[in-house]
């Protein structure tokens, strides 16, 4: 909760689907590069949040089948259930207001009157979202009605349309803008608004994200048709909202570019990564820099050349130790130099490296410990080790790099290899 209250210098809220995940785009290359540089150069002062129609079930399914990040909060169902951090702990309070003028029952029994209606499925439905599906062609009288039938039952709701198909019902204080709002207010009250605030999505339900005063937003390339006439009718003349030209992430990364609002080079699109800028240097940047040499070593992407083997070699402490999953121990050195031996093994094959939550702590006056969850994607099986790691500032500047004195790993429950002596790093 710490990180949450610390007045991010950007928060990025995006929605999921077809926004920050490319369905389109079976390697998930743009997913991957935002991901390479949210955490080289914003994990550790800014703040992720997605903002989803998904329940928390099929949000959670959707983690398994793509390489994202875990966000700081996560916004579900349309924005009607917040949840902060890893353990996903709900906000309570936000739950008490959805509570007012709400009856679940009187909108199912008014809805079940509707033969256009189609319910969706039994996880979508939560507590505070009903949700139906419906043709196009009759979704406008549909709601016309709908809203006047609940408002006769003496409610006050909220109907949105989404994706050209789905028709969410909600309380009139839900939706995907109002959560934002809540959290907004949450902050300022706190003392520690974020620096800027930058809203992502791509369909009907995003379009709410778009009109919270102060943020800046983009629609990506692939935005629907819905959201891009919202926006002509509410919102043309804003110069804070923009229509990206890229899909997806892409659209994220060049919003960022656009607005400013921080660095917008993500490691993936610089080829000789061992050259970094020097104003790019933090632990986060160091460790997500390695894993992509890893991921092009093994790929065989970059040449099998000495020269990488050295200039790792020489960010090493020599007597450093690297404590695998199986708590077999190798000195750096090792493993450095096994390296040789995996140099384009992964060529031709789907094989992809990241890495989750990257956030260290000052141990010492030039000591670091950095923790992260390194994710490998080797084929259709998914290996993820929960590392520990120990880096020494080289000089008195933070440019002059770092020298890495310890490694652990530990599997993360469900992600184990079962046997890790095809384990590199
Ligand atoms: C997601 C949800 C669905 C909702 C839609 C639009 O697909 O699973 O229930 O209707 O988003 O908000
Ligand atoms: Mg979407």
């Amino acid at each position: 909760m710490n990180r949450i209250a610390m007045g991010a210098r950007l928060m990025i809220v995006s929605d999921l689907d077809h926004t920050m995940v490319d369905h389109h785009d079976a390697e998930n290359m743009s997913l991957l590069r935002f991901n390479a540089l949210w955490e080289s150069n914003y994990r550790h002062d800014s703040l992720l949040v997605f903002s989803t129609g998904r329940s928390p079930t099929l949000y959670k399914q959707l983690r398994k089948e793509k390489p994202m990040l875990t966000p700081d909060i996560t916004i579900m169902s349309v924005g009607t259930e917040i949840t902060y951090g890893n353990s996903m702990v709900p906000d309570d309070g936000w739950v008490e207001v959805l509570n007012q003028k709400w009856d679940r029952n009187i909108v199912t029994d008014e809805t079940s009157k509707f033969s256009e209606l189609t319910l969706q499925a039994e996880t979508e439905q939560r507590p505070h979202k009903v949700s139906f599906y419906v043709d196009r062609t009759k979704a406008q009288t549909v709601m016309k009605e709908l809203s006047e039938c609940l408002e006769k039952r003496g409610l006050d709701i909220k109907i949105i349309y989404s994706g050209g198909m789905d028709l969410d019902i909600l309380p009139q204080g839900a939706g995907k803008g109002q959560a934002l709002a809540y959290l907004l207010k949450k902050f300022k009250a706190e003392g520690k608004p974020p620096s800027n605030t930058l809203v992502c999505g791509d369909s009907g339900n995003d379009a709410e994200l778009f009109s919270i005063p102060e943020v800046y937003g983009v629609m990506v390339s692939n935005a629907q048709e819905e959201l891009l006439q919202w926006h002509a009718e509410n919102a043309k003349g804003n110069p804070n909202i923009i229509h990206a030209k890229e899909r997806c992430a892409a659209g994220i990364i060049e919003a960022i570019g656009h607005f400013n609002l921080g660095p917008n080079a993500s490691p993936r699109d610089v080829a000789d990564f061992i050259e970094c800028k020097l104003e790019n240097v933090n632990p986060g940047h160091e460790v997500v820099r390695f894993y992509l040499f890893y991921e092009r070593w093994r790929r065989g992407e970059i040449d099998n050349c000495e020269a990488y083997i050295a200039s790792l070699k020489a960010s090493c402490d020599p007597t450093a130790v690297f404590a695998f999953p199986s708590g077999v121990e190798r000195t750096l050195h090792e493993c450095i130099h096994r390296l040789r031996g995996c140099h384009g093994d992964q060529k031709g094959k789907q094989f992809r490296v990241w890495v989750d939550s990257v956030l260290s702590t000052p141990t010492g006056t030039s000591t670091w410990q950095v923790k992260f969850d390194k994710w490998e994607l080797s084929g259709d099986e998914r290996y993820s080790c929960v590392t520990t790691i120990i880096l020494n500032a080289k000089g008195s500047s933070a440019s002059d790099g770092y020298t890495w004195v310890n490694v652990q790993q530990k599997w993360l429950e469900g992600f184990e290899k079962k046997d890790d002596s095809t384990w590199f790093f």
